[in-house]
């Protein structure tokens, strides 16, 4: 796995002009994202990139890597709503290229294997991924085999925790996630971390043992799979 440490303050345009370069390259890019705060000043350079007209999503598809369960429809916390304010609401993004999870549907398990299913059948690109302070990737927690598939999973303490962050009405217990299994189909990733809170699990995922304890240290498998760090996060990683 490829890491790349950026100063704190240059880390967000940095992984934006990787971005935009890749949307330059294959302005029909099929991308996976995140929610979270991690992604946030990244996705707002690309905004007003596009904005700026030096970059556009108009061919592209967006899934949407995870969604919460047990929101209200309108709960900000939830990832649809998230992913909304901070860049599909502000990009070219077509309506109908924005793809997400229903955590509303009546039959959750048939919903998780219908995203699975179109994923797999539209092929992703580019994933992008945070990680959460216990490792997991969307919400993948750890536990999670590498063979694991899109599912509906229970949250661990720490992710119900993180939520409040995220303006959630409250906390949600499960969600649905894409499994370790699609991300890694990808045919590249790219592991976004900033901050001192990351450093430890950053250090654990990218120098520690591969194993599904720590679900983002899978990603060393994948043979096109990049860490792209703030130096706060790349902080335990030694020399
Ligand atoms: C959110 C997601 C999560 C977050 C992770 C880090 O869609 O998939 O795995 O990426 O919990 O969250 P932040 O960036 O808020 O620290």
């Amino acid at each position: 796995m490829r890491i790349e440490a950026f100063p704190d303050d240059a880390w967000a345009a940095a992984v934006a002009a990787r971005w935009i370069r890749r949307l330059h390259a294959q302005p029909d890019l099929v991308m996976c994202l995140p929610t979270g705060a991690t992604p946030r000043p990244v996705y707002s350079m690309m905004a007003a990139a596009v904005i700026a007209g030096t970059v556009s999503f108009a061919g592209a598809q967006v899934y949407l890597l995870d969604e919460f369960g047990g929101l209200a429809p309108d709960d900000a916390g939830r990832c649809d709503a998230m992913i909304d304010r901070h860049l599909v609401g502000r990009i070219d993004l077509p309506p109908g290229s924005l793809h997400k999870l229903d955590p509303d549907a009546v039959d959750i398990d048939a919903e998780a294997a219908r995203y699975g299913a179109a994923l797999r059948q539209a092929g992703l690109d580019l994933t992008l991924v945070g990680i959460g302070v216990n490792g997991h990737i969307g919400l993948n927690e750890p536990g999670s085999s590498a063979e694991s598939t899109a599912r509906r999973v229970e949250l661990a303490s720490s992710t119900q925790e993180s939520m409040r962050r995220y303006g959630a009405g409250h906390s949600a217990a499960w969600g649905l996630t894409l499994g370790m299994a699609e991300i890694l189909q990808s045919a590249e990733v790219w592991l976004v971390a900033t901050g001192q809170s990351k450093a430890a699990i950053v250090a654990a995922a990218l120098k520690g043992p591969i194993s599904s304890a720590v679900p983002a240290s899978l990603l060393r498998q994948h043979p096109k799979a990049s860490a792209l760090l703030d130096q706060s996060a790349a902080s335990a990683l030694g020399g």
